[in-house]
């Protein structure tokens, strides 16, 4: 194990064109390393940031391609189209089945444990509102000084499960490779290079408390599924968030198969706050994407 090894596994990522693609595909440094041991290259994290500060060009980053833009005005903050209804995503739909795993190395019974039902109920609250801010404090103080007894399910703000922190799980190989093939085929749909962000499985009853992503900023596509149909009637499933500049609070029902797109902004007037409930007895995933501010020109975006 050494930091040389980490080097020369990024070294080789620079002059392999088929590793750096499934660089692309990579969000935590566990999945990295689980990378570098398959192709015969031992390190750990430590050796992994070391090796990033000697070297800041061959390591995957979620920057490589989330490069600030500057902001196109729009009057929308949010774009969803149904992945079916665009015959060029096929194969993306395809894929979503290899992506959409629950990994046996998940402690659902901690899980379940870690459910609170008053952090659920203030996802009903609006950002805007008195008090908001208050309980924001809390749920991110909590997080501090939990290091010893921490697990997975130890932060009140994620009720959910990082995939990709799973990379002891059987099968985990195969889901990274059917990642990697998800990046190839939205970047052959949108002409331009993507990088996931984020590999969430929403289990039953899971959230996502309201924050605003604000560290990195820049358009951020996400593929949503579940296991099941979702009739319309149902809106225990959703996205929500405060349009920035009115205040309003816009609920998105979720269902299966649907590609969502929004903006995270820096500046303190722009914050995206929002927040995801998977309030219901079934599993929700979704696979998040940088991308860039062209993607617009590849879907029917209809701006208002
Ligand atoms: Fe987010």
């Amino acid at each position: 194990m050494s930091v040389d090894s980490c080097v020369a596994f990024f070294e080789e990522a620079k002059r392999n064109p088929e590793l750096r693609q499934t660089f692309k595909a990579i969000t935590d440094t566990r999945e990295l390393i689980a990378l570098g041991k398959r192709r015969g290259f031992t390190f750990d994290a430590q050796e992994v940031v070391a090796a990033s500060s000697m070297d800041g060009d061959g390591q995957p980053a979620a920057s490589a391609v989330a490069e600030p833009k500057p902001a196109t005005e729009s009057r929308l903050c949010h774009y969803e189209f149904s992945m079916s209804e665009i015959p060029e995503l096929r194969g993306a739909v395809e894929e979503l089945a290899n992506l959409t795993i629950k990994p046996s190395t998940v402690n659902l019974d901690l899980y379940g444990e870690a459910f609170r039902e008053d952090d659920l109920r203030w996802t009903d609250m609006s950002p805007a509102a008195p008090g908001f801010a208050a309980y924001y404090e809390e749920v991110m103080r909590s997080q501090q000084g939990a290091s010893t007894a921490s697990h997975e399910f130890s932060r009140r703000d994620f009720h959910l499960v990082n995939l990709d922190h799973h990379v002891n799980a059987p099968g985990y190989e195969a889901y990274f490779q059917a990642k990697t093939r998800m990046i190839s085929t939205l970047e052959a749909f949108f002409g331009e290079e993507l990088q996931f962000s984020g590999s969430m499985w929403y289990p039953p009853f899971s959230y996502r408390l309201w924050h605003t992503n604000e560290t990195q900023p820049g358009w951020r596509m996400y593929l949503i599924d579940f296991d099941e149909e979702i009739p319309e009637s149902d809106t225990a499933s959703f996205f929500r968030y405060m349009n920035p500049k009115t205040k309003e609070i816009v609920t998105l029902q979720d269902r299966p198969k649907l590609m969502r797109l929004f903006k995270i902004e820096q500046h303190k007037d722009k914050l995206f706050w929002h927040c995801i409930v998977n309030g219901a007895a079934r599993n929700r995933w979704s696979f998040g994407f940088a991308v860039p501010e062209s993607w617009m020109s590849k879907l029917p975006v209809i701006t208002r």
